[in-house]
């Protein structure tokens, strides 16, 4: 579609891209929902999906981070293990495997060639292989057994934002499926809570100007910047700081709360900006203490919490989403903070120098 190829009235394919996750959820829910509003997969991928004693999520950048949700939400309703692997490190330093493995290729492109080059090794060795991608007919698409489609459109700038929310979402549908093949009882409607999620990211990505004075406040003129988070938080502040890292050049790492007191919290100074993101029960009194440390040694921090589970110095609050859902609303805050950190300081958002949208050597 060649409207999608354009950016219109916007300034950045990276902001129309954000902008577009709304819409990409609903178009996953029409896609993957069958005329009696069940969820609609393959039956082969199904097959698979059953056949396997563990799953084996392969990828890189932004649809690596993607897959350390995923694991979460397939170990959480499917019941069935998973490993998330870095394809560059897979494909020398390979873990033993189960004896009944199912490869899943999680890639925006298609084509990475560390993502490849296992699927290659894997094939060889004679294992069943998925691939969830933004371009059916892509390399990876081909060559594995079967294909998922994301369904979130041409994605253009160089860092990934609708694709990473339509990996969990089409994950989270390939979880539930599972689990219902295997008569498992879920307390959980998929379809629905991914309606509710489409409705979320639309009040968030309605209400633009408080990211830009965020990030004005947080990241203008500071050379690092530290995102915490604990359970399924923690896999959403390596997003970020991804995120933050590509476009902004802010030296950016995401960590595991209680991890900071063992090393990181040795750079903690005056002003360093730390963004805790509390989504989850178990940990929001756990990652708060946390803030509370890095507080009293200097830090400039800022909570994004969940209703429900606020407090008054909260700088965001995300209104409420299922709690194994909560990456898909928590990280478009996190886009657009990078997004206008690298506005503020006059960077190429959607052309960051030294990247390429798909990485096509090894
Ligand atoms: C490149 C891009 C990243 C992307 C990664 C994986 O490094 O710059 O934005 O996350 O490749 O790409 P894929 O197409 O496999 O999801």
């Amino acid at each position: 579609d060649a409207a999608d190829t354009e950016k219109g009235t916007y300034a950045h394919f990276m902001l129309k891209e954000i902008d577009e996750q709304p819409f990409v959820m609903r178009k996953i829910i029409q896609e993957y929902q069958d005329e009696q509003d069940n969820i609609k997969i393959d039956a082969d991928v199904r097959a698979a999906m059953l056949a396997a004693d563990r799953i084996y999520i392969i990828a890189a950048g932004t649809s690596y981070n993607a897959g350390l949700v995923g694991k979460q939400i397939i170990e959480n309703l499917a019941d069935t293990p998973v490993e998330v692997h870095i394809a560059s490190e897979f494909s020398y330093n390979m873990p033993l495997l189960s004896k009944k493995p199912l490869f899943i290729f999680i890639s925006q492109s298609g084509e990475t060639a560390d993502s490849r080059a296992v699927l290659v090794k894997i094939k060889s060795l004679g294992h069943p292989s998925l691939t969830i991608t933004n371009v059916p007919g892509s390399t990876l698409s081909r060559e594995a057994d079967y294909t998922l489609h994301l369904y979130a459109g041409p994605e253009i700038a160089v860092a990934s934002t609708k694709a990473y929310t339509a990996q969990i979402a089409v994950l989270t549908l390939l979880a539930v499926d599972t689990a219902n093949a295997k008569g498992l009882t879920l307390d959980f409607d998929p379809l629905q809570e991914l309606a509710i999620v489409a409705s979320v990211m639309e009040s968030l990505t309605d209400q633009k100007e408080q990211y830009a004075d965020i990030a004005k406040a947080y990241f203008t003129g500071t050379r690092n910047a530290f995102f915490i988070g604990r359970g399924m938080d923690y896999f959403v502040v390596q997003e970020a700081s991804l995120k933050l890292k590509e476009i902004s050049y802010i030296q950016a790492e995401g960590f595991a709360g209680g991890e900071l007191k063992h090393g990181t919290i040795a750079l903690i100074e005056d002003g360093t900006p730390v963004i805790a993101i509390s989504t989850q029960e178990n940990v929001n009194y756990s990652i708060r203490g946390n803030v509370q440390e890095v507080a009293a040694r200097g830090a400039n921090t800022c909570v994004v919490s969940i209703k429900g589970l606020e407090q008054d110095s909260d700088t965001l609050v995300l209104p409420h989403v299922h709690p194994l859902l909560t990456p898909l609303v928590s990280v478009v805050p996190m886009q657009l903070l990078a997004y206008y950190a690298a506005l503020h300081r006059d960077c190429d958002v959607d052309k960051p120098r030294n990247l390429a949208k798909s990485v096509t050597v090894e």
